[in-house]
């Protein structure tokens, strides 16, 4: 005989971009999926204010991690999200930026492909897109840089190599994320590789956010700049970029002793 259980349907998880903290650089599609969300995974970063667009209908759930120490083990995320979508629910997964960048969200994907569990990714506002906002700078430009890198200072595995020898050619633009920590590390290894260590490198904290910090720097001084600057919250380091103003004032000074 069929029961008159009602039928339990499968959830879905959006992950959505909930950009640099500026509650006015959410997308609309973010906003909507946050009307639709029973629940919403946000991580440590994500501003109060988007927190409390975020949370207008939904209930919220911290499983930020701090640093190198995860405070929360991704499969123990992984296996929250499944849990919530099996029992029904509209999740959104809030992830600050973009997602799809330095967001562990291929492991979080995989959990839910495996589940048979549907979901979307909606795009956000990447920190480097609004640092170099913050400094009046292009992320490329004709005839200084072609190309862009997006790294990070660290991996799971500790400090992260990367293809130094290409980053110290003249004209070369990289956005550090995570680059507090590694600041030194980063320095020694691209002056090891020949980057002028006049190279201008500038740290954008807490990009879009009403204490945002811009400190202009050259690569030389980076590790002492850090040293003093105490800087506590999120900064993005551009290597190769100077704000607008200081590129120009140091251009002038060029020509002016040419
Ligand atoms: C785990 S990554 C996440 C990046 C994020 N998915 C994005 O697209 O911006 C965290 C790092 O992003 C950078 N970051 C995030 N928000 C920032 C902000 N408002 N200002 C400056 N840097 C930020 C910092 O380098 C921080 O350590």
């Amino acid at each position: 005989m069929q029961g008159s259980q009602p039928q339990r349907t499968t959830g879905h998880v959006d992950f959505v971009g909930a950009g640099p903290g500026d509650p006015e650089l959410l997308t609309l599609k973010a906003l909507a999926a946050f009307g639709r969300a029973d629940v919403v995974l946000h991580d440590r970063l994500i501003s109060p204010e988007v927190l409390s667009l975020a949370g207008q209908s939904a209930d919220l759930v911290d499983v930020g991690k701090k640093g190198f120490g995860p405070s929360w083990k991704q499969q123990d995320i992984d296996a929250l999200l499944v849990k919530y979508a099996q029992d029904g629910a509209r999740v959104v997964r809030l992830k600050s930026g973009d997602a799809t960048v330095f967001g562990r969200l291929d492991e979080e994907i995989d959990a839910l492909d495996a589940a048979g569990i549907s979901w979307a990714i909606i795009p956000g506002i990447t920190a480097a897109s609004a640092a170099v906002a913050a400094i009046g700078q292009s992320l490329t430009r004709r005839g200084r840089n072609a190309s862009v890198r997006l790294l990070t200072g660290h991996d799971m595995k500790g400090f992260a190599d990367h293809d130094w020898t290409a980053l110290a050619r003249p004209g070369a633009v990289a956005a550090i994320y995570m680059g507090k920590k590694s600041a030194r590390f980063i320095q020694g290894r691209l002056l090891m590789h020949g980057a002028d260590g006049a190279t201008p490198v500038t740290l954008v904290e807490n990009a879009s956010r009403p204490d945002q910090r811009v400190v202009a720097t050259t690569l030389d001084s980076l590790s002492d700049t850090l040293a003093t600057a105490g800087m506590d919250g999120p900064a993005l380091t551009f290597y190769g970029l100077a704000p607008r103003d200081a590129a120009r004032a140091a251009t002038e000074l060029k020509e002016e002793l040419a």
